[in-house]
């Protein structure tokens, strides 16, 4: 009889290889591992190699960099999602990603199964779960690492007894998530949050006490919403995102520390590094400041909130985001132009934009000659515009 086949997402990590020999023990499983390169992965040959050398029959990975960008983390900046104000939500959107290229090869190797490594306290496992389910009810995902309670030294154990022999001994002291649209970083001293993030917890953005002392300008240009050049070069997104990334860090910009509240209900403290996509995030509304109407750029404002939180939660697929997104998408037909950031020091600031939809008309805000606004008119409509609250006035006030 054919054994079942389970789709592991693989990461090449000492858990996810551990899942190998786990899922074959336990359910009797032919193993097809998938590691989805979201950027920032180094070495993935070895990584492919790696879930082999656990017993996967099959190991692939998938360059989805591009599409990371252009269907997520873009979809997101049009929504300038910031979870709680501050997290650009980079891990949030890779998991829904994961998800389809899962389930994609679960159809294709007529794989019932799918599953991950992810532990009851994160967020991720809610993601990766849901978003499969919303993708394919009839695949059953399965999350072993949240309940087989064995610990790193345990798990090494466990693959050494089975003859499994992986180079996985050095342990970083955090746990890390990276990916073209940011790295996030938490456990170890992290866990006390009144205790400042320690140095090494930061990589890809210098102290900003060690910025350089000149400042730097990027001029970043949008078209319908989405980044499309650099200095006025076009450049693909994945050569963007990275450059705006180097940039910023450069300049100690993108450092992120923040107590966030998890969907699992507890308050984790994390520490993010996002020069890039809080740049773009910056500018982008820049463009939305320039080009929306005043109804449209509040009450998109809401739609906003309500993407980020569902990007959080784990319901990118679902009904409600599609119905947001085609909002969002609708409202982005003039956001193009281009912004002027400046960094300097820990600091990002946008310093000029231009649009050639721009709405600010310099006839009607200038406060020097040429000035076509109606004064008249601004005496008549503020006499209607506080008529409700100034009969409300004479009624109760006397
Ligand atoms: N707290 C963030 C989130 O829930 C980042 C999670 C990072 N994941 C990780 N496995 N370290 O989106």
């Amino acid at each position: 009889m054919n054994k079942e086949k389970c789709v592991l997402a693989y990461s090449g990590g000492l858990d996810t290889s551990a899942l190998v020999p786990y899922l074959k023990e336990k359910y009797g499983f032919e193993i097809i591992a998938v590691l989805v390169d979201v950027g920032r992965m180094k070495d993935l040959e070895t990584l492919r190699q790696r879930a082999l050398t656990a017993g996967a029959i099959e190991s692939v990975v998938i360059d989805a960099k591009e599409e990371f960008l252009r269907d997520f983390a873009f979809a997101a900046l049009k929504a300038n999602a910031l979870y709680e104000g501050r997290y650009p939500l980079h891990s949030a959107l890779s998991r829904p990603l994961i998800a389809k290229k899962m389930v994609e090869l679960a159809r294709e190797h007529g794989a019932k199964f799918v599953a991950h490594g992810c532990t009851a306290k994160g967020n991720d496992q809610v993601r990766i779960d849901v978003s499969t389910r919303c993708l394919d009810p009839n695949v059953t995902v399965l999350g072993p690492a949240r309940e087989w309670n064995m610990t790193r030294p345990e798990l090494l154990d466990y693959l050494a007894e089975r003859g499994i022999d992986l180079p996985l001994t050095k342990k970083n002291p955090y746990s890390i998530d990276e990916n073209l649209w940011g790295r996030a970083v938490e456990c170890g001293e992290l866990e006390d949050p009144w205790a400042e993030a320690p140095a090494d917890a930061y990589v890809f953005t210098v102290d900003p006490k060690k910025a350089p002392d000149e400042p730097e300008e990027l001029v970043i240009g949008f078209e319908v919403g989405v980044p499309v050049s650099l200095n006025g070069k076009t450049m693909d997104p994945v050569e963007l995102v990275e450059t705006v990334d180097e940039v910023g860090g450069a300049h100690g910009f993108g450092r992120v520390d923040q107590v966030e509240n998890r969907l699992v209900g507890i308050k984790s403290r994390e520490v993010y590094e996002v020069a890039g996509s809080l740049s773009l995030i910056m500018a982008h509304r820049e463009i939305e400041d320039l080009t929306l109407t005043r109804e449209l750029q509040h009450f998109k404002t809401m739609i906003d909130q309500r993407m980020t939180e569902l990007i959080y939660e784990g319901l990118w697929f679902s009904p409600l985001a599609n119905a947001l997104r085609a909002f969002v998408e609708e409202s982005q037909r003039y956001v193009t132009g281009e912004v002027r950031l400046r960094y300097f020091k820990g600091s990002c600031a946008a310093v000029g934009r231009r649009s050639p939809h721009s709405l600010y008309d310099k006839t009607l805000a200038t406060y020097g000659s040429g000035d076509t606004f109606s004064h008249e008119s601004a005496k008549g409509f503020i006499q209607l515009w506080g008529l409700p609250v100034e009969v409300w006035a004479r009624k109760h006030l006397g």
